[in-house]
Formats: structure tokens, sequence, C-alpha cells
């Protein structure tokens, strides 16, 4: 067993996490929609055909804000095909994904699923087919109260109350090719500021995000950030940042230590929106919307294979099995957000059923939860407070991390990363939750944490994700394989922690004050 320490003090703060710190994302993709969340004929579906099983579960799961409709397939969606009476609503084809958008469902169902759910909606714009114009569209069509074309028209369509979608995205991964209409950042920055302009000024009381790299591994990442800044800094309050993590190299050292190149990402976007401030003299500081990240890589596909398939409905695809293994992961991710909760202020966990996603749904039968599902809804149950700098003394190790991107094939050299990865978060009521990932895979780990000027502690509840088998996986026959068990070996005296953590484990222990 090795030993590592921790130290914490209560006056040495990070930030206050924001509640949109916990959200998720719901594309028109697979069975994200239909067959996900809207299953009408379900057996457990309610009046409007959404699935109260999948609800339920994702109640569990506890996301706050969520991101809706996309992703790639927003950058070819014409918003006014998804309202008004179904059975006017025209079936389209979608370019992102290859398949037949049947929309019966669209942005009234999507924001009365979220009242059901009561989460915030976070609505993306088409920026990549479209232009401002939509975009202010949607805006007055959702937000403003009556007596225009538009809002009447939402009134006419059954929503007499103006939805107050406060959260909005300035289109989506618009620097990939991949992207209907994809553009360069000259292109997309005017786009982007003339959009925002005139959205700000149909509702003056919504906040925007502008579009980030859509990974680190981007070639025209940095410089992408600072001109799409440079034209939008003072229309919006978010940039925003996606990650992929995977397993290609089959290498699992190197996959656990990838979460730390997720805190690089997010310090140099940091420095960069700061840069931005800094060349206008502004106090005003960019925050964050971290609205794509998990662990996906099995289910990628090229186009060439989706285009053979023949423009399906919702099909089955994107659906990746998560194992113990990246829940692992999944939870050093999540460590990574706690311990920037100064700066990023909004994340979207990609995505919610089905595609790449913590709950996993049969069409017609019956949804359980992935081993992904576990570290989230800990986050989210207990991530609400004040993060800490914790200070961690523990062995370390160096790797290099395969990160391609389309034909290219790039290393990223990992800094040494220390086996122990913590997040500590302290409560309002003196309380004080720990958050350790061991990436040690063979030796577990005993762990001294001394939390100063926190009084006597005493355990709430100690819960540990482990499997011998890193390759473990929940499914529909065996849906709790791998879930939280009790820590038993754990002792408090006074502020003193001391807890033994096995090899490869997730760990979350929440402490009364
Ligand atoms: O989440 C799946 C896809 O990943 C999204 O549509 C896109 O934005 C990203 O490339």
């Amino acid at each position: 067993m090795k030993k590592a320490n921790v130290m914490i003090d209560h006056d040495f703060e990070i930030g206050e996490t924001d509640p949109r710190l916990f959200g998720a994302f719901i594309e028109h993709l697979g069975r994200c929609v239909y067959g996900g969340i809207f299953e009408p004929g379900h057996a457990t579906a309610d009046k409007d055909g959404f699935r109260t099983d999948v609800l339920e579960l994702v109640k569990e799961l506890a996301p706050t804000i969520m991101r809706y409709p996309g992703g790639n397939f927003v950058s070819g969606y014409n918003w006014e095909d998804g309202v008004g009476p179904v059975e006017d609503r025209p079936a389209r084809l979608d370019l992102a994904w290859f398949t037949t958008e049947p929309n019966t469902f669209g942005t009234n169902e999507f924001i009365d699923w979220c009242r059901k759910a009561d989460i915030e909606p976070m609505l993306a714009v088409n920026l990549g087919t479209r232009d401002g114009d939509a975009a202010r569209n949607l805006v007055e069509y959702c937000n403003h109260p009556s007596g225009t074309a538009l809002s009447d028209l939402r009134i006419k369509h059954g929503w007499k109350e103006p939805h107050n979608i406060k959260f909005w995205c300035l289109g989506n991964e618009v620097d990939g090719h991949w992207q209907m209409e994809h553009k360069t950042a000259t292109e997309y920055g005017r786009i982007a500021h003339e959009a925002a302009k005139m959205m700000n000024w149909v509702d003056p009381t919504i906040e925007l995000a502008a579009c980030g790299s859509s990974g680190r591994n981007m070639p025209t990442y940095g410089r992408w950030e600072d001109e799409v800044l440079e034209h939008t800094f003072d229309d919006v309050g978010y940039i925003s940042l996606h990650t992929y993590f995977n397993n290609y190299a089959e290498d699992t050292e190197a996959f656990l230590a990838s979460p730390d190149i997720m805190d690089q990402f997010i310090e140099e976007v940091v420095a960069i929106a700061d840069s931005v401030a800094a060349r206008r003299r502004s106090n005003k500081r960019i925050m964050l919307s971290f609205d794509e990240w998990n662990v996906w890589y099995r289910t990628r596909r090229k186009r060439a294979d989706r285009v053979k398939e023949g423009w399906p409905v919702a099909p089955a695809i994107l659906e990746e099995i998560y194992n113990m293994e990246d829940a692992l992961v999944f939870g050093g991710a999540c460590i990574s957000l706690l311990n920037h909760a100064d700066r990023v202020k909004a994340a979207c966990l990609a995505q919610l059923v089905n595609v790449i996603a913590p709950i996993m749904t049969e069409t017609g039968g019956p949804a359980w939860r992935q081993t992904i599902f576990w570290p989230f809804a800990q986050m989210s149950r207990y991530g609400r407070g004040t993060v800490l700098k914790a200070k961690v003394q523990s062995e370390t190790y160096a790797t290099r991390y395969y990160d391609p991107r389309g034909a290219q094939d790039l290393y990223f050299a990992v800094p040494e990363v220390p086996y122990l990865k913590v997040s500590a978060v302290a409560d309002h009521e003196g309380g004080l939750t720990l958050f350790l990932l061991n990436r040690d895979l063979k030796d577990g780990v005993e762990v001294t944490i001394d939390a100063r000027n926190f009084g006597a502690l005493k355990v709430q509840e100690a819960e540990e994700l482990h499997d011998n088998d890193l390759k473990a996986i929940n499914t529909k026959s065996d849906p709790l394989r791998v879930k939280p068990r009790p820590i038993n070996d754990i002792s408090v005296s006074g502020g003193k922690i001391t807890v033994s953590l096995k090899a490869a484990s997730w760990n979350v222990i929440k402490l009364a004050g």
C-alpha cells in the first residue's frame, strides 16, 4: 500500500461551483431523443410521450442545465421545422449524422421536458447553414412575451408564457471541417458578433457563449479562441470548450492521465481570454462553458460508413458502452472541472441518453445506468459549494497520451501526473466532500487528509467505485454490476481523515461539520 497526503485549508478557496457546472446535453442524434427521452407508446410514457423511467433516472443523475438540439445537428437545423402542429412538420435529411429527422420533437417539447425534469434549458442556434436572422427570430419566438408575429406564433402553438431561456450557444464546433458550413475564425467571429448583437437586442437578459475550438488537438486551437474573442468579447459571457477522452492506444495509465490535459486546456483558454481582455485594458473576465465532455472513441464513425445506411430515423449510433476504466477517467474529468470552478461556469456531459450517455434504454424496454452515471451523480449532488485548493503529495508518473484528429496522429506529453487526483468542496454547513481518484493500477494508497480549520468532522457517506475487472460494464441483464459501494477502511479524528483507497478506484467521502 502506497501513502499520500492531502492538505486542505478552509481559507484557500478556488471558487464557488456554479450550478450550471453540472449540465448535460441532448442532441437530435441516434436514439437520444427518439427512444431515449421521448417514446410515445412506451409503457412508461406520460401524456406528452416522455419516458418516465428515463425521467426518474435523470432526476437521480441530477443535471442542472441541458444543451439542445446539437451538436453537429444544429448546424443544419431549421428551428421552424420543429414547432407547430406535429402533422405539418417536415421530415428532413440530417447531414450531420446521415439520418432522417422526423421533427416530431422540437423546441417546445424540449422546454416541456426540461420543466418536468426541473432542468434549465440551454439552446444552441444554427450558425452553420443559417445566420443571425434565424437566431434572433428564435430568441423572439421563445422569450418575447406577446404582441409580435413570432411571440404570438408561440402562443398559437400552445405555449402562452415565454420560455425565458437564458443561456444560448452561438453555433457548434464551427472550426471543424465536419460541420455544415464550417468557417474560418474571421468568418465565424463576424457572424457570431452580428448574431449576438441582435439576440441581445431582442432580449438583453440572455447570456451567450461563443464557440471555442472543438478540441485542444485542432490545428487552429489557440489562434481560433483569440480571433473569435477579438470579434465577440463585448457580446458574450462565455467561450466554449469540447473534449472527448480516448483509449485508442490501449494504454490505461495514459488514458487515466488524460483528464490532466483537460486541466491544461482550461488554463490555456483562460490565458487566451484574459490576454484578449488585457489588449483592451478590460476588467471583464470571459468565463468557460465546457459544453461537451466525455469519454468517446469506440463508436466514432466515418462519414462514408454512415452514408451506406440509407437515411434511417433514430438509428442506434454512438451507443458507447462504458466500462470501469471509463468511469475512472470520467471521475478524473469531474475533478478537473470542479478544480476550475472559478472560471468554468457551465459544463455539459455529452450526452444524456443512449448516445455516448450515462443512461441507456431499450426502445420498448427498460432503462439502466452506465458506469459513468455514478461519478456524475455524485459530483452533482455533492459538488455544490466552495472548491478549496487541495495540496496533494503523492507519487507521480509520466506518460504520453495519443489523441488523433482525422488523419493526423497526435501524441501529447502529459506533465508528471500524481497517482492521486483530488478535489475538495466545502458546503455551507461546515461540511466537506472529497473526490479522490487513485490512478495507480497496482497499488492501493493510504491517504491522510489534514482538513485544517474545519474542526471536528464526521463521515456521513463514503463510497468507492471499483471493480477488479477494468473492463466490467453494466448491461440490461446485469445493470448494477458496477456501482458505488461503502468504503470501510476510513477513520476520522478531529479534522484528520485517514482512508485506504483501492488500486484503480474513484472515491467520494462526504463529511459533516
Ligand atoms: O456529441 C457528439 C458530437 O461531438 C457533437 O454533435 C459534436 O458537437 C461533437 O463533435
